[in-house]
């Protein structure tokens, strides 16, 4: 790949296969060799899927290697503005890099990058920043995927999107239930009109 480029080719991987092959320290410096810019490590193997904690110690080792000069960016279990400091502090790593929590939820970057900027906590998200969000995406899904198709992915979504609002249950079951573009615009209406006024720590759980 670098070879065949002039783009700058970058890693992101695991700790290793499973428990008895955790390679990410020699993986990291053969990476290196051949080229790659930077490195990203999710801290589990791959037999471990999602179960237990990322470990961040094996991920410090890789980056506290001295023949390691490329950036290395800690991945794993990332969820909240204080633990990305914390983390980041305490393994040293050159950048973070979030999954699971920017799902539904990408207002999580602007809240870690004003907290490590500042030490203050962002405002969440406001109603019509939520909505503008699952009205995006819902049009970026049919876009891509095609109306019924978009329609159907996208219901995972709106619980994500609208965690916290007090008694969502009954607007996220007429969001899960319909087949129709126009019936969804209507809802996202709906919740707009019947939550307007609730704004800042009231909308989360
Ligand atoms: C729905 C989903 C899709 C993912 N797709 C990829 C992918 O295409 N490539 C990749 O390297 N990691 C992928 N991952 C793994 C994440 O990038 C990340 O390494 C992992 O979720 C651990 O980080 P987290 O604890 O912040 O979620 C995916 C994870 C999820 C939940």
């Amino acid at each position: 790949m670098v070879r065949s480029t002039k783009l700058p080719v970058t890693v992101k991987t695991r700790l290793g296969w499973d428990d008895s092959s955790r390679n990410i320290e020699e993986v990291a410096e053969r990476l290196q060799d051949v080229g790659i810019q930077a490195l990203t490590v999710h801290g589990r193997t791959r037999v471990q899927m999602y179960k237990g904690e990322a470990d961040w110690r094996l991920i410090a080792k890789v980056k506290e290697n001295p023949r390691i000069q490329i950036p290395i960016f800690g991945n794993g279990d990332i969820d909240s503005p204080q633990k990305a400091l914390e983390y980041k502090n305490r393994y040293g790593v050159d950048g973070i890099m979030i999954g699971r929590a920017a799902i539904g939820y990408p207002w999580i970057f602007r809240e870690i990058k004003h907290f490590l900027a500042t030490g203050e906590t962002l405002a969440p998200p406001t109603l019509a920043e939520r909505l503008d969000a699952c009205r995006r995406h819902l049009l970026g899904s049919v876009q891509w995927k095609g109306e019924k198709l978009g329609i159907l992915e996208m219901r995972r979504h709106y619980a994500n999107y609208l965690k916290g609002l007090p008694h969502i249950k009954d607007f996220r079951t007429r969001l899960v239930t319909t087949d129709s573009l126009q019936e969804l615009e209507a809802i996202f209406d709906d919740i707009a009109t019947h939550y307007a006024g609730i704004e800042g720590e009231a909308l989360v759980a």
